[in-house]
């Protein structure tokens, strides 16, 4: 296999330019501010940005309301400043992967706008309509709470018309050849401007069926593909990165049984089984998650991470396990949303231990996948939970102790920074991390570089061993006659464990890449390992007449 696919070894930061850096003082993050934080990115040694939605659009769902798609939301700044960004970015070798937001417009739309106006507009059949209330208007809500229905009547179209999210969020009607025809149209256009690949936004209903007639809408997965052989005709190494939270056995339809959808896909199923292991050190599911999504086409990938910026959906777990993880993460009901999740950060759902912090990423980059982190990840941020919705987590990056943590000199800035207690700015911000050796920041980048020397990871077969305690996962990664082993103790004791690497032999030694020390097999040919509690090892499996012998077989 060809060593060329940049995704499987990349590690990923996911920003909204709105909230990263504002360099024109209004108040708002922009392009240019981001520009010149592109050093500091490039330093923590990050290979991919994903950028949140930064289109023209009214702002109603972060972005995910787009009114015009071949443009830069003039609050960001002007296309001009984009390409400058995407070249500064290509400069230190850093990718640009950018949100695709498709399933449905803003209403703001000119299209959508055209649509509702006439019924004999060109644009009319872009969207989807009913003269009546269809009978399942009140089922299949994404956000449960506060979106009362899927089909709203409309004044001016004297129609109903569906929307998956928001009632402001009409969805495109994908089906339709000329909608198809545009979408690819705007992804022929970023890629143009210096684009990797894209993040497509809710894929699941961007390929159902949908109408008025429609109750168990059916998957169009041969639209996967034309978006990939499009992709992949004007630029040939870019890629898709869907946004799917599907189950196991229907990961092959998004990748394809060939590798010819999509390249990549989060992984959701692991995701929620990762935090039930963090909130019970049970990592018994977590290890069934990984087997059950491990069958993939060789070429294809999983985006792994912790926290994103919505809520952390807990929806497939099961409910005695949900009850666990609210408890332990998110106990007060303003942390939780949708009836489904929690909206917090990741640093104080783990009461900022550093021990569990540095456990839950070194678990989550040593996954069968590539590692896919949140700005502000990096230091530790936190969250305001007395901002609405999924706000609480979208929070002004945190860069000094200047007023607003640096990022604006606005005393306004789009939504508040952090102020005050151990996540507020004062406390905790880039300048004093980075002075600081043991900072979470300094800690964080050698995890990306430690990510980065074992490609074993994002290349190899996963094997997941058995140590004989359920808090204890090893996940053993085999790639071109080398091994990686990874040893994660969820639990808050120091346990012993004794296990087999499981290889051929029983002469390997296993060689610390993180910190000193190194354990060579005991007589039985087993290795006994006394773990502090929460702690992580990564292990190259080696000595020298080990690998010899490897090489002879
Ligand atoms: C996706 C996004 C979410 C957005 C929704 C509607 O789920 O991650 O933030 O609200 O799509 O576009």
């Amino acid at each position: 296999m060809i060593n060329d696919l940049w995704y499987k070894n990349a590690v990923v930061y996911c920003l909204s330019v709105e909230t990263f850096m504002d360099a024109n003082g209004d108040g708002v993050g922009d392009f240019q501010g981001l520009q010149r934080r592109l050093d500091y990115l490039a330093g923590l040694g990050v290979t991919a940005i994903w950028l949140m939605p930064f289109q023209t659009s009214p702002d109603r769902d972060d972005g995910y309301d787009v009114s015009d798609y071949y443009n830069v939301n003039p609050r960001y700044g002007t296309l001009g400043d984009f390409v400058e960004f995407t070249h500064g970015a290509k400069q230190r070798g850093i990718r640009v992967l950018i949100d695709l937001v498709v399933n449905h417009t803003s209403d703001e739309h000119p299209w959508f706008q055209d649509a509702r106006s006439n019924p004999d507009s060109r644009y009319r059949d872009w969207y989807l309509w009913s003269d009546k209330k269809p009978a399942n208007a009140d089922e299949g809500m994404v956000f449960p709470g506060v979106q009362k229905s899927t089909w709203t009547y409309d004044e001016k179209a004297k129609q109903y018309y569906f929307h998956r999210f928001y009632d402001f969020q009409p969805d495109l009607n994908t089906a339709n050849p000329h909608v198809q025809a545009e979408l690819l149209k705007i992804m022929g256009f970023w890629i143009q401007l210096g684009v990797a690949g894209f993040r497509m936004d809710a894929v699941p209903f961007v390929i159902a069926e949908k109408g008025a007639e429609v109750t168990k809408p059916k998957e169009q997965y041969d639209m996967l593909r034309m978006f990939r052989e499009f992709l992949q005709w004007r630029l040939g190494d870019s890629i898709i990165l869907a946004e799917a939270n599907v189950v196991p056995k229907e990961n092959l339809n998004y990748f394809g049984e060939d590798g010819e959808r999509m390249q990549m896909m989060f992984n959701f199923h692991v995701n929620q089984a990762l935090f039930y292991a963090l909130a019970s050190a049970d990592g018994r599911p977590l290890t069934k998650a990984i087997t059950d999504t491990m069958s993939r086409p060789q070429t294809a990938q999983w985006g792994m991470f912790l926290r994103n910026h919505d809520e952390l959906d807990l929806g497939r777990l099961s409910e005695k396990q949900r009850q666990t993880v609210f408890s332990e993460f998110g106990p007060d009901k303003s942390m939780q949303l949708y009836d489904r999740g929690i909206r917090r950060r990741l640093a104080p759902m783990l009461k900022g231990d550093r021990r569990r912090l540095e456990l839950a990423y070194s678990l989550m980059f040593s996954l069968p996948g590539t590692p896919v982190i949140r700005y502000g990840d990096e230091i530790g941020m936190g969250d305001d939970l007395s901002l609405p919705e999924r706000n609480c987590a979208r929070t002004p990056m945190q860069w000094s102790t200047e007023p607003q943590g640096g990022f604006s000199k606005n005393e306004k800035p789009v939504l508040p920074v952090i102020s005050g207690g151990a996540f507020g700015f004062e406390h905790t911000n880039v300048a004093q991390q980075r002075r600081d050796p043991n900072s979470m920041l300094n800690w964080m980048e050698r995890l990306i570089r430690m990510r980065k020397e074992a490609p074993e990871i994002g290349w190899g077969d996963c094997v997941p061993l058995d140590t004989g305690d359920k808090g204890v996962l090893a996940l053993r990664y085999d790639w071109r006659e080398n091994s990686v082993l990874v040893v994660h103790n969820l639990n808050p004791t120091p346990v012993e464990v004794e296990f087999d690497v499981g290889l051929d032999d029983d002469g390997a030694t296993l060689i610390d890449i993180v910190d000193d020390g190194s354990s060579q097999a005991q007589k039985n040919g087993k290795h006994k390992l006394l773990l502090d509690a929460y702690a992580y090892r990564w292990f190259r499996v080696g000595g020298l007449d080990y690998l010899l012998k490897r090489r002879e077989i």
